[in-house]
């Protein structure tokens, strides 16, 4: 299939008469087929695949009805804020490899992204010299990172982590063949600490690495630091024994704000506290943020010659 841009007004492009966008293809029945059930069931009717136009206008007002009837789900649907940065979609802009090192791709925003990093580093309390970070595509990347940096720290470490967790705690730890100790839970979603204790005591001969929740998925359940740390002191483990990974996936923007509510802060012994910017920020686009320790992670840096950099991420681009 051929797509061939014709204009590039960004106002609206793909909804203006006049066809900004053409696609001159030889397309099969089954790829009209394949269309129609990504519409979810909307019945459009034969498809012409010469006026994108008009799929994209169809598809859209499905959207809009959706939209109108979505009830609810653990993120920020409204997202007309983002039109503004519509104009960028211009730019083939790639933040690739650290977002602190230059490298040889002149197209970037790495300036903004570490503007937010360090706006981060400052609601986190870490300073600026004793941090890195960047700009993940969501919260599950945070997650596959800020556990990696303890498996890093820790290769023979076992993964503790609560039964309300978020799916990707255990791909984490299944894509990094991690051992693995699920805790169970209170009915407000946090973790069970003597559950936790009793699980760390037949173990203290390995390192813990911890995932805690900021929010769980379904009861927004916050585990709370000052118990974790105080049982993992009580059970044995000193603090060059444990990494501890946050996920404030779904309230690491919410918390800080709140009179008397927990706190984050890399006052005390954690080790990363990663964001999804799909919930709270309600962003349309793959984003989420990753803050770290500079000491773990530069265990995980490698130099790559063809960007000319350096890269410690998960996804690389
Ligand atoms: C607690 C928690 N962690 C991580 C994630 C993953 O975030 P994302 O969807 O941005 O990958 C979610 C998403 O629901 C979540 O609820």
């Amino acid at each position: 299939m051929q797509v061939k841009i014709l204009s590039n007004g960004f106002h609206d492009p793909i909804l203006e008469d006049g066809g900004v966008i053409s696609i001159n293809n030889g397309c099969h029945n089954s790829q009209l087929v394949e269309v129609n059930k990504i519409i979810n069931g909307h019945a459009l009717g034969e498809l012409n695949f010469d006026s994108t136009t008009h799929l994209l206008h169809d598809y859209m007002k499905i959207l809009d009805e959706k939209a109108t009837m979505l009830l609810g789900y653990p993120l920020n649907i409204y997202c007309d804020e983002y039109v503004a940065l519509a104009p960028l979609l211009r730019y083939h802009l790639n933040n690739f490899g650290d977002p602190f090192t230059e490298n040889n791709y002149g197209m970037h925003s790495r300036h903004f992204e570490v503007g937010v990093l360090d706006w981060f580093s400052k609601l986190w309390e870490i300073e600026k010299d004793q941090y890195w970070g960047y700009v993940t595509h969501c919260g599950t990347e945070g997650n596959l990172h800020g556990i990696l940096l303890g498996r890093e720290q820790f290769p023979d470490g076992i993964l503790y982590a609560s039964r309300e967790s978020h799916y990707s705690v255990w791909k984490a730890a299944r894509m990094y063949k991690m051992e693995c100790e699920v805790i169970g839970t209170l009915f407000t979603g946090e973790m069970d600490y003597h559950d936790l204790r009793s699980k760390l005591l037949p173990n203290q001969n390995k390192p813990a690495i911890l995932h805690l929740n900021i929010g769980t998925t379904f009861k927004g359940g916050i585990d709370n630091l000052d118990v974790v740390i105080e049982t993992l002191k009580e059970c044995g483990y000193s603090q060059d024994k444990f990494y501890i990974h946050c996920d404030a996936a779904l309230c690491g923007l919410i918390l800080p704000f709140l009179k008397n509510a927990p706190k984050i802060t890399f006052k005390k012994p954690i080790g990363s506290v990663s964001v999804s910017g799909h919930k709270f920020l309600g962003c349309p686009m793959p984003c989420g943020i990753q803050i770290a320790r500079k000491k773990h992670v530069d265990i995980l840096s490698r130099n790559i010659e063809y960007i000319a950099s350096i890269d410690a991420t998960i996804s690389g681009s």
